[in-house]
């Protein structure tokens, strides 16, 4: 059975403190991780130890990077390696946030060669996909998605394969408070999930976990998560909300 995910992505903000202090309320807070749900926490690079201890000991609970580099180890000024991240004890990163791919012009070759290398040290992606909103106008979502994955993920074994979770995260609906409706989110993940089945199979496809991110909140996760094929979200405003994120943890599925 696949995964329910509630992934908080704090992108570039808060102070230390601020960040520990929020840890600390959504911990803190009654919510209750069925065996099946998990939440996670993609912090910010420099946060990664100091959230890594507070999460120590419960289960369920992750912290996760933001971002990789594609190489074991070197002259690569600024970057983070996923040694570092397995040094302290981290075992999830998101690849491929639109973000980093808009303005740090990550492609679909650079991001397969950052899956392999976290495969290879036993860090699970969450990889994310997700057309701008011209792509969508045109009504060539599904084609632009699919590409998306099958440039970056289609080279992996199917056992590999099932070790990453999906987030699909619609540009328009990133930061802009308008979500993909419960609907068009369905219906996307649908798609995704027919994509990994056409290579992998259908008992492959069945496995993966795939997340809806863009402006999910407490008033609309319920209503999105309930979908069959939206298995939790990729937070990122109301994920520097102790109360709301809680709501969202708290609308996963069983
Ligand atoms: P948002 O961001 O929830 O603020 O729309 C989601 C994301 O970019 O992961």
């Amino acid at each position: 059975m696949r995964k329910q995910i509630a992934a908080a992505n704090w992108k570039m903000n808060l102070t230390i403190s601020q960040g520990a202090d929020l840890l600390d309320a959504i911990i803190a807070k009654p919510h209750s991780l069925t065996e099946n749900q998990q939440a996670v926490f993609a912090v910010p690079s420099p946060y990664l130890a100091m959230a890594q201890a507070k999460v120590a000991g419960k289960k369920n609970v992750f912290i996760a990077a933001q971002n990789c580099y594609s190489k074991k180890s070197g002259a690569y000024t600024g970057e983070v390696s996923v040694e570092m991240l397995q040094s302290l004890g981290i075992s999830v990163v998101v690849l491929g946030h639109s973000e980093r791919r808009e303005y740090f012009n990550e492609s679909n070759q650079f991001l397969a060669d950052k899956v392999n290398i976290c495969l290879e040290y036993n860090i699970t992606p969450i990889f994310c996909c997700g057309e701008a909103l011209a792509i969508r106008e045109a009504g060539t979502q599904n084609d632009y998605v699919a590409k998306q994955l099958e440039e970056s993920l289609f080279h992996l074994s199917a056992e590999q394969l099932q070790k990453l979770v999906i987030a699909y995260e619609p540009i328009w609906a990133i930061g802009t408070g308008k979500t993909a409706s419960s609907e068009q989110a369905q219906e996307m993940h649908a798609h995704l999930r027919a994509v990994l089945a056409s290579k992998y199979g259908d008992a492959v496809a069945a496995n993966i976990s795939i997340l809806y991110g863009g402006s999910v909140k407490g008033s609309n996760a319920k209503e999105l998560f309930s979908q069959p094929d939206v298995d939790g979200g990729l937070v990122g405003g109301a994920s520097l909300n102790a109360d709301e994120f809680v709501t969202i943890i708290n609308s996963l599925k069983a």
